[in-house]
C-alpha cells in the first residue's frame, strides 16, 4: 500500500501489527507446550488468550476506520518466532530452555510494545480517540506480560541462589 499521509501510516502498522498477533498466537502456543516451568507455562496461556482478544480489538479499530485489516506481512515478528522456534528444537535441557524461551518471548513483547505505543500516539494525533483507548488497553497487556516475564526470570535466579 501507498503511503502518503499520517493516516496511510496508522493504516500499515495496523495491519502490521495483525498480522503479527496471529504469528504469535501460534508461536505462543508452541512455547507453552516447549515450557517445563508450570509458572511460565501459565503465563503462555494467559497471553495467548489475551492475544486472541487483541486481535478482536484491532477488528474493532478497523471497523471504526473502515478498513480491511488485511494485506501486511510482519516480517519483524516472522523472524522472532523462527528464532523462537529454533531455539525449542536446539536445547534439550529443561531449564535453559525455560531461559530462552523468556528471552524470545520478551524480544516479541517489546516490539508490541513499541508497535502500540506508536499507534497509540498515531491514533491521538489523528483524532481517533476511541482507537487509541482500545490500542492502550492492548499496550498495558503487552507491558503486564514483559513485566510477568523479567518476574519469572528473577524468580529463577533466586531459586538458584538459595538452592
Ligand atoms: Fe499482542
Ligand atoms: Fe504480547
Amino acid at each position: 500500500m501507498e503511503i502518503r499521509t499520517l493516516e496511510d501510516l496508522f493504516i500499515d502498522e495496523l495491519r502490521d501489527i495483525y498480522d503479527a498477533e496471529h504469528r504469535i498466537l501460534e508461536g505462543i502456543e508452541k512455547m507453552e507446550e516447549a515450557a517445563s516451568n508450570e509458572e511460565l507455562k501459565e503465563a503462555f496461556r494467559t497471553h495467548h488468550e489475551e492475544t486472541q482478544g487483541q486481535i478482536d480489538r484491532l477488528e474493532q479499530v478497523f471497523e471504526i476506520c473502515e478498513k480491511s485489516p488485511e494485506g501486511e506481512e510482519c516480517q519483524a515478528i516472522r523472524g522472532h518466532i523462527e528464532e523462537a522456534d529454533e531455539l525449542i528444537d536446539n536445547i534439550e535441557d529443561e531449564e535453559v530452555c525455560d531461559a530462552a524461551l523468556i528471552a524470545a518471548a520478551q524480544k516479541i513483547e517489546h516490539y508490541e510494545i513499541a508497535a502500540y505505543g506508536t499507534l497509540c500516539t498515531l491514533g491521538k494525533m489523528l483524532g481517533k480517540d476511541e482507537c487509541a483507548d482500545l490500542l492502550k488497553e492492548t499496550l498495558e497487556e503487552e507491558k503486564n506480560t514483559d513485566k510477568r516475564l523479567s518476574a519469572l526470570a528473577l524468580d529463577k535466579i533466586n531459586e538458584r541462589a538459595a538452592a
